[in-house]
């Protein structure tokens, strides 16, 4: 791979105070005309200086000292590099310490490529196509719109003033405070808008369109409004709920109110990531905003809110409070993945989301961190394409995951004193990740600096081996660590270790901790006073610590009754299954034990349980589709989940609730894909009524039918994703649902990204997407050759924001083959023998 030039951030010397800053978008030709006047302060004489800018063309750019004390220069040079994304400007004389302002007028193009100030296709009611423009600026991406210090601790104030034609809706971070006819063109506006609070540069949002809103005012007074696609303004009502609530919550958690007088949530057609924080205008897809009360399912609520409380956590934290570099973007995204959960948990108590919060961030954390190829949650990053590549799950779902067993270890109270004093010491400025642990030590008393460093500097985590022994009334506890690989525990030398807190409870109150430790070291001994021989005892209840388990096998023997009888919390239900699923993958059991450990879930009622189950199952299904036994496998899930299906039915019963309806979707749709045989008709049956128009098909069951019924994605599906028709936002999940669709589909996806590579790379720009794209296509390959064919592919068709992923990929691919090598004879005896046995 070329090596990686060296990345330098901006000098210092010159740095700006307030831009004023005046855009005119052109919808039509798809270009835009700017002016800059920013108020800078030169820090030391200079002839130069430096700002970031990418795909746009000065045409003048000029400094005037403050308060006419000297003559206005013009600049005379303006040198772009463009590989660095900056430009130079060339002053004939020297700045002179002081204010200043620099005056820039350029032109850029709209784009296509969801990044920096980019055009989105709509249809208007009437069914003619037309664009909006809008903005996406994080990671590095407002220089695409104007010349700036695009750096998140150059922070400044923003003056914004929109040109655009006289019917469209204009929005920026903050409220409009003037509207005027422009002189020049009278089809014309001039939008100004209130001075923004000292902002980053990739939170200034703008966007020009046609849109409906809902609007409310919350409890403390912001005023609220939800922006739709014209005529679907009913759509945006779920969110205002969810975010009118969502406002005061936070205002109490912070302590700190929400500091502009409006927040506006707006639904973007054409939208890369799923929600953007800006500041005061948060842009959303489509899908992660609008809920059409009679056709959205349970499960778009669920995602809307938590995307709604994720965006709005981030307006204190990461807008009030911003990183100092991308390095500590994991402050971000991983407080703001944790937060999302306590507030959907404030707000839809029966959605038992923290649960949720297991299967979906905590387990896929682990997995990602086990492989050779992960990194620390604390990355150094320069380049652009370095920071696109951190927007992944060690950044969210692990930084989520530390976070929850952090808040876990100081408890609530001492965690939001300590949250309240980080927020006011540095609101409006930057922190690094250390200044949070510094705030939280002090509001505690706790060493949170030497404890959460262990999580945060060095990748990966512990396995924690256990084992037990009774003596008269007390159990001894024997406890160590080891680093855990997905290949297996780390055999080599200077294994690293973390400072565990370890909590322990047992049968008398499995809901209830019995004793807290912090392991420091790699081997202890705990002793538990008065505890009967017949009581078990379990690690990490809640399934809250970083980290997986190895029980002796007495002590896994003793906790296998807790599944069956329910007597143990859902959420150590589901860890304790994916524990074990994991330490087969990585070959210390034999996956023969797992599925037996599957079966005694028969009686599982809990959809998250089965959620995650399922999720494995999946997993394993993949792999076996690369053997001849494929269709047991099959009809192991079919037998699994055949008595819950029964007793769930296909229609909802009174009273049932948001998890019954998700569980229903959840294991119909497992029936229908394993090939039951009553569901594929069922399926069939009500697909044709509901096409027939003789009943409709309720919003819960659309997927599970759909996917029953449809045909799976297939070369076909494939081909119409570089159709004008398919936006480019959606290809890629398209393109990751044929690959997990089948063995054909995987084989049928994986052709289809190498033969339109030039195409699809293009599209994303090597954005993040690029990194999914590549991820949901190889990663359930089995075959050690396949590994290195992706590498060799990869090697000359070059994936710069994609380079950790396609290792990633590669290592999952060749964990896959030995899996398969290992267990596949132990796993097929044991689906043929039990085929056998008497029921
Ligand atoms: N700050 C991100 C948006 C973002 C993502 C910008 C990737 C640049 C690259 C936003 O807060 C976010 O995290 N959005 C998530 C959804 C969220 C609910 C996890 C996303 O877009 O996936
Ligand atoms: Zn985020």
């Amino acid at each position: 791979m070329p090596e990686r030039r060296p990345f330098i951030r901006l000098p210092t010397d010159v740095y700006p105070v307030n831009y004023g800053l005046c855009l005119k978008p052109d919808l039509i030709d798809f270009t835009f005309e700017g002016k800059l006047e920013a108020v800078v302060e030169v820090i030391q004489a200079t002839n130069q200086i430096v700002m970031n800018c990418a795909d746009i063309d000065i045409i003048t750019a000029s400094f005037a000292p403050e308060g006419g004390e000297g003559e206005e220069i013009n600049a005379t040079g303006f040198n772009y590099q463009n590989e660095d994304e900056k430009v130079t400007l060339s002053f004939p004389s020297a700045l002179q310490k002081g204010s200043g302002t620099l005056k820039i007028d350029f032109v850029g193009e709209l784009n296509d490529k969801m990044k920096g100030f980019y055009r989105s296709k709509y249809a208007s009611p009437a069914g003619e196509i037309r664009y909006a423009a809008v903005t996406q600026f994080e990671a590095t991406d407002a220089r695409r719109a104007f010349p700036c210090w695009d750096e998140p601790a150059i922070k400044a104030t923003f003056d914004i003033i929109l040109i655009v034609p006289k019917d469209r809706v204009a929005l920026s971070n903050m409220n409009v405070i003037d509207r005027k006819p422009y002189p020049d063109d009278d089809s014309l506006v001039e939008v100004k808008f209130a001075t923004t609070p000292i902002m980053s540069t990739y939170l200034v949002a703008f966007v020009i369109g046609e849109y409906d809103f809902v609007e409310s005012q919350s409890a403390d007074g912001v005023t609220v409004r939800v922006y739709t696609p014209m005529g679907k303004a009913e759509q945006g009502k779920f969110a205002l709920e969810v975010a009118t609530k969502t406002l005061p919550f936070y205002k109490d958690y912070f302590s700190v109110p929400y500091p502009l007088p409006k927040i506006d949530l707006i639904a973007i057609a054409d939208f890369a990531a799923g929600a953007m924080e800006n500041w005061g205008l948060v842009t959303y897809r489509e899908t992660a905003l609008l809920i059409d009360p009679k056709n959205s399912c349970s499960s778009s609520r669920q995602w809307v809110a938590l995307v709604v409380g994720h965006e709005l956590a981030h307006q204190w934290f990461g807008n009030l409070v911003t990183m100092e570099w991308w390095t500590h973007l994991w402050l971000n995204e991983g407080f703001a993945s944790w937060i999302e959960y306590l507030c959907v948990d404030h707000c839809f108590p029966e959605y038992d989301i923290w649960t949720q919060f297991v299967s979906a961030d905590y387990t896929r954390a682990l997995d990602l961190d086990a492989l050779d190829n992960s990194h620390p949650i604390e990355v150094n990053v320069g380049h652009p394409s370095e920071v696109d590549e951190i927007f992944d799950a060690i950044s969210y779902s692990k930084g989520a995951s530390v976070i929850r067993m952090l808040h876990n270890y100081i408890g609530d109270e001492d965690f939001r004193k300590g949250m309240n004093a980080y927020l006011l010491k540095f609101q409006h400025k930057n922190a690094s990740t250390e200044d949070l642990w510094y705030c939280l030590e002090q509001a505690s008393g706790k060493p949170i600096a030497a404890v959460m460093g262990s999580w945060t500097k060095q990748m990966g985590f512990p396995i924690i081996e256990v084992d037990q022994e009774q003596q008269g009334n007390d159990r001894i506890l024997k406890i160590s660590q080891k680093k855990f690989c997905a290949s297996g525990p780390y055999n080599g030398e200077d294994c690293p270790s973390w400072m565990v807190p370890i909590s322990i409870c047992t049968s008398e109150d499995p809901s209830c901790t019995k004793l807290e430790v912090l392991l420091e070291i790699p081997e202890t001994t705990i002793t538990i006073h008065n505890i009967q021989p017949d009581q078990w005892v379990k690690i990490n209840p809640g399934t809250v610590g970083f980290y997986r388990i190895q029980y002796s096998s007495s002590m896994l023997e003793s906790l296998l009754p807790g599944i069956r009888d329910l007597t143990l919390l859902p959420v150590d239900r589901l860890g304790l299954q994916n524990d074990l699923f994991s330490l087969s993958r990585a070959g210390m059991i034999s996956t023969v034990e797992v599925l037996k450990l599957m079966e005694a879930f028969v009686n599982e009622p809990n959809y998250t349980v089965w959620s995650d189950l399922s999720c494995n199952l999946g997993v394993l299904s993949s792999l076996l589709s690369h053997t001849d036994f494929h269709e047991e496998i099959q009809e192991f899930i079919r037998d699994l989940f055949t008595p819950i299906g029964l007793k769930l039915g296909w229609d909802s019963n009174q009273g049932e609730g948001h998890l019954d309806a998700l569980l229903r979707g959840l294991v119909l749709g497992k029936l229908g894909k394993a090939g039951h045989k009553p569901t594929l008709d069922e399926a069939r049956r009500r697909f044709k009524d509901h096409v027939e128009g003789k009943q409709i098909l309720s919003a819960d069951l659309r997927s599970p039918v759909y996917l029953t019924v449809l045909k799976h994605g297939d070369s076909a599906t494939l081909d119409t994703m570089l159709k004008e028709e398919v936006r480019p936002q959606d290809t890629v999940s398209v393109i990751g649902g044929v690959a997990g669709s089948s063995k054909h589909g995987r084989k049928a996806a994986w052709k289809f990204v190498k033969d339109n590579w030039q195409e699809l790379h293009n599209r994303y720009q090597g954005g993040f997407l690029i990194s999914r794209l590549i991820k949901l296509s190889v990663d359930g390959f089995a075959i050690d050759k396949i590994a290195a064919e992706v590498k060799s592919f990869f090697e000359s068709h070059h994936a710069p924001a994609a380079e950790r992923t396609v290792q990633q990929c590669c290592e999952n691919i060749l964990l896959n083959a030995a899996w398969l090598k290992r267990d596949a004879d132990d796993i097929h005896q044991y689906l043929l023998q039990r085929k056998g046995a008497p029921v």
